[in-house]
């Protein structure tokens, strides 16, 4: 399932800002990759950009390449909705539908594809994405609840069971712990370290710890000023862009100097 992505040259821009510039960057397969650097250096913006969903903010728009195992994610005929369906995102907040109960909730990603599976389908695939996204012994007694009942760690999971209840090729995710307590982002951490045998992963985070531990290869942003837009400076296996960076910004990110 997992796949590679190939990021050359590319321009993001909203409306006439651009707001990151020139990045490429290889995406390997069953890794995690982590992408760090200071606020507003375009991380969200760059992420949102390899699964089509930068381009449904009006005037926002991307120049350069982006491929997935060779295939063009912006090529003419290529249909958004199938790249968000192969590529799958966890945002920062926690965002089941509230009130739907959790079953449907790991059920939502499947139904607007519109794909129609028979009840007992259904209730192997809510297992199996539940337990894939570590979840299932603890709401397994309650499926039929709302989702909102669930604890803020919980519900991260169960945006991740959303997501890969859709079998998606690469998972995506923006700050998939800031709003999490140390268990429930060790939760999610483990989690991750499952899910990357199975997924191409893509983790912003602003926890240096959390990049160390839980990615293979680490991308460092950062951006020269207000107004200025974010770059990729450097990127490298994690151990080494941990212990020997070769450009001094990253340096002093991670050491915590500035950012
Ligand atoms: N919808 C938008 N319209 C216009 N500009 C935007 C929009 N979203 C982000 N930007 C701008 O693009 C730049 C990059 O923002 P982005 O959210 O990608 O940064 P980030 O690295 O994810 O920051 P953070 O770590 O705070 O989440 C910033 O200058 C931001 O103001
Ligand atoms: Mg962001």
């Amino acid at each position: 399932m997992s796949k590679r992505i190939d990021v050359s040259d590319l321009d993001v821009y909203y409306g006439d800002f651009l707001a990151v510039e020139g990045v490429t960057m290889a995406i390997e397969p069953r890794q995690a990759t982590a992408l760090i650097g200071p606020s507003g250096c375009g991380k969200s913006t760059f992420l949102r950009t390899l699964n089509r969903m930068h381009e449904v903010i009006p005037g926002a728009r991307v120049t350069g390449k982006a491929l997935m195992d060779g295939q063009d994610l912006y090529g003419q005929d290529v249909d958004p909705v199938t790249v968000r369906r192969q590529i799958g995102m966890v945002f920062q907040r926690p965002n089941p539908f509230p009130t739907m109960s959790i079953a449907d909730n790991v059920l939502a990603g499947v139904k607007l594809n519109n794909r129609r599976m028979a009840k007992g389908e259904q209730q192997d695939l809510v297992e199996a994405s539940l337990r894939g996204a570590n979840l299932w012994n603890e709401v397994k007694d309650r499926l039929e609840r709302p989702g909102s009942s669930l604890s803020g760690g919980q519900q991260q999971r169960l945006c991740i069971a959303r997501a890969i209840a859709v079998r998606p090729q690469v998972l995506l995710m923006d700050e998939p712990c800031s709003a999490l307590d140390p268990i429930s982002t060790l939760a999610i951490e483990d989690l991750i370290a499952e899910l990357k045998s199975d997924y191409t992963i893509v983790i912003v985070t602003h926890n240096m710890q959390q990049a160390a531990r839980v990615s293979d290869r680490t991308g460092f942003f950062n951006i020269a000023g207000t107004g200025k837009p974010g770059r990729l400076i450097e990127m490298d296996d994690t151990a080494t862009m941990f212990s020997s960076p070769r450009e001094k910004a990253t340096e002093d990110y991670i050491s915590g100097r500035f950012g």
